[in-house]
């Protein structure tokens, strides 16, 4: 088949592999596209150290075309959009039965824009953060994957302030579409606390954006960190000014809950994939690229140049 590597020399390379075959508790799926994300980035530059050479890709779309010892057997000719945890961008991936999701009659372009950002988001929103009807939220990278599908979510759970936070005017203009109250520009954003608390942020910056967000936090706030865009410098927080304030530091992991607990993942996926099934949340695949242009939709996706979703074409 054809694959993607990474190679020790950071180097994207097509190359022919052994298609591989499921294991227990495995599906392989012909993958039509890869979706791309903030992680491919973060893999490229070494912050996930992965043994070279690495088939990069954590979310794919396609039909199931095997199933492995312990799968219902019918689920072959599935489609299916699965989380998986590298090999997305190849003809065939493996993944994990349980976080291989039937997308029904959803198009496979669509369900390429759902990746992780949707159960993440989901989660952020939902199950962390527990976003509860008059509430408000900031959210950081506010255009991006997650933020533009937690601004969707936080709305339809009932959050009347929704703020974003965005690079540019010009991913102000695009984000304004997903449900935002106001758009800020990143640097227009007081760096100590002013007279607009907020009962929730969602962090995936971290630095001195984390602190100053702490100290944002109206009464009872919730700050989730789920990311380190800008740094991952240490921030601290006094656990007992926080009590006496009453505010909270959460974090969400998707990756390790993946591995913890992949049936809650699972199941905010699907309930995140029914929303934009129903139409209630939209996802907007704007960019698509062949196997051959990874390192292009990489790139292009790291300088900010990138509104919406992107996809590698596989099939
Ligand atoms: N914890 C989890 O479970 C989990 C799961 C999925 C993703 N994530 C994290 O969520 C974040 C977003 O991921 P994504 O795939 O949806 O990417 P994305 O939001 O589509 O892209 C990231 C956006 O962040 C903004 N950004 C970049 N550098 C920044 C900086 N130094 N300070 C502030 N904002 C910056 C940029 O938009 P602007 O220029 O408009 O600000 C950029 O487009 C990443 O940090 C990723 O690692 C975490």
């Amino acid at each position: 088949m054809k694959a993607v590597i990474l190679d020790a020399e950071d180097r994207y390379r097509v190359v022919d592999l052994d298609e591989p075959a499921p294991g227990p508790g495995q599906v392989a799926i012909r993958v039509a596209y890869a979706g791309i994300q903030w992680g491919d980035i973060m893999v490229r530059d070494g912050h996930f150290p992965v043994p070279r050479p690495f088939v990069p890709g954590f979310e794919a779309v396609g039909h199931i075309t095997a199933a492995g010892e312990g799968v219902d057997p019918n689920r072959v000719g599935e489609p299916v959009t699965a989380l998986t945890t590298a090999g997305a961008c190849a003809e065939v991936v493996l993944a994990s039965a349980e976080l291989a999701l039937g997308i029904g009659d959803l198009s496979l372009r669509t369900a390429a824009g759902l990746g992780w950002a949707a159960p993440t988001a989901y989660d952020l929103v939902n199950t962390a953060a527990r976003v509860r009807p008059g509430e408000s939220v900031l959210i950081h990278a506010a255009a991006g994957g997650v933020g533009t599908l937690a601004a969707q979510f936080a709305r339809l759970a009932g959050a009347d302030r929704i703020v974003g936070v965005v690079g540019s005017a010009a991913r102000a203009d695009y984000a304004a579409r997903f449900g935002y109250t106001r758009l800020v520009l990143r640097g227009e954003l007081p760096a100590g606390p002013d007279d607009e608390p907020f009962d929730v942020i969602l962090d995936p910056v971290g630095g001195p954006t984390r602190r100053s967000g702490l100290d944002r936090l109206a009464a009872h706030g919730r700050l989730v960190a789920y990311g380190n865009l800008a740094t991952y410098e240490p921030v601290l927080a006094d656990a007992n000014d926080l009590l006496m304030q009453g505010r909270s530091l959460l974090t969400y992991n998707s990756n390790l809950l993946s591995r913890t607990h992949p049936e809650r993942l699972a199941d905010s996926a699907r309930r995140a994939l029914g929303l934009v099934a129903d139409g209630r949340v939209q996802v907007d695949v704007t960019a698509e690229y062949d196997l051959a242009e990874l390192a292009v939709a990489v790139q292009r996706l790291a300088e900010g140049a990138i509104l919406g979703k992107s996809v590698i074409r596989v099939a």
